[in-house]
């Protein structure tokens, strides 16, 4: 008998890129087509990461880092094909997640083993939850969905584009974002970097509508 592994029962697309690389239009796109659970697993960092400033616990005291942790309770609600994290009943407005504070901190903070660990046991129980909510797979977005959160699906998708055309998707959405910076910390920190998958499908979306990307991973989820 096979082990049990969410492969066995659950489709999961993994879906990793640096930042605006269009990995949430995509992952949402697909996960409507396919009655699939779209996870954002940025949004955990992020969230997280705001939690953690409103108790002005810093990324360097790792004491703090472990007291704070064993005091929250995670939660996820769904909402049009996306699972939320809620972190002690606080579900966080787009704006909260994506203000320029957390844009600044937020690599830093994703970069601590104490908080990845923390947050892979509930990533990865997503898998049970899409299934106990009959879905029958989850689009999973992120760094390291492909490398370390689910290394053993055959569904493995990166997205990338010039970084000057990111940048400048995010100040036509009008964000203030530091995206060299965080793509620097993803790309080089030891523990789960941003990574291309040897065995993921590459898509460059400068070079495709949103359409012509969902289409071509849809190729590659009915093979
Ligand atoms: O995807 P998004 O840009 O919202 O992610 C915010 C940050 O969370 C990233 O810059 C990265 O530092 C961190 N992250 C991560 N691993 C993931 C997803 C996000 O380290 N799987």
């Amino acid at each position: 008998m096979p082990p049990e592994t969410p492969e066995n029962y659950l489709k999961i697309i993994a879906l990793d890129g640096a930042a605006a690389t269009g990995k949430s239009s995509t992952a949402l796109a697909l996960a409507k087509k396919l009655d699939f659970l779209h996870v954002d697993t940025g949004s955990h960092f992020r969230i997280l990461t705001y939690h953690l400033l409103e108790q002005n616990i810093s990324a360097e005291n790792s004491r703090s880092l472990v007291k704070a942790l064993k005091k929250l309770i995670l939660t996820t609600s769904i909402e049009d094909h996306s699972a939320f994290l809620e972190i002690n009943s606080d579900k966080l407005s787009k704006e909260s997640l994506r203000s320029f504070k957390v844009n600044q901190l937020v690599s830093k903070y994703a970069s601590i083993k104490l908080l990845r660990d923390f947050l892979l046991i509930y990533q990865r129980s997503l898998t049970d939850f899409a299934n106990d909510k009959n879905y029958a797979g989850i689009v999973v977005e992120g760094r390291d969905i492909g490398s370390i959160v689910f290394p053993n699906t055959p569904l493995k998708i990166f997205l990338y584009a010039d970084e000057e055309i990111r940048i400048n998707r995010r100040l036509n959405e009008g964000q203030k974002d530091v995206i060299k910076e965080r793509d620097a910390i993803d790309k080089t920190r030891k523990l789960a970097p941003l990574t291309c998958s040897p065995d993921a499908l590459r898509i460059n979306t400068a070079n495709h509508s949103l359409d012509e990307v969902v289409a071509l991973i849809l190729k590659e989820v009915s093979l």
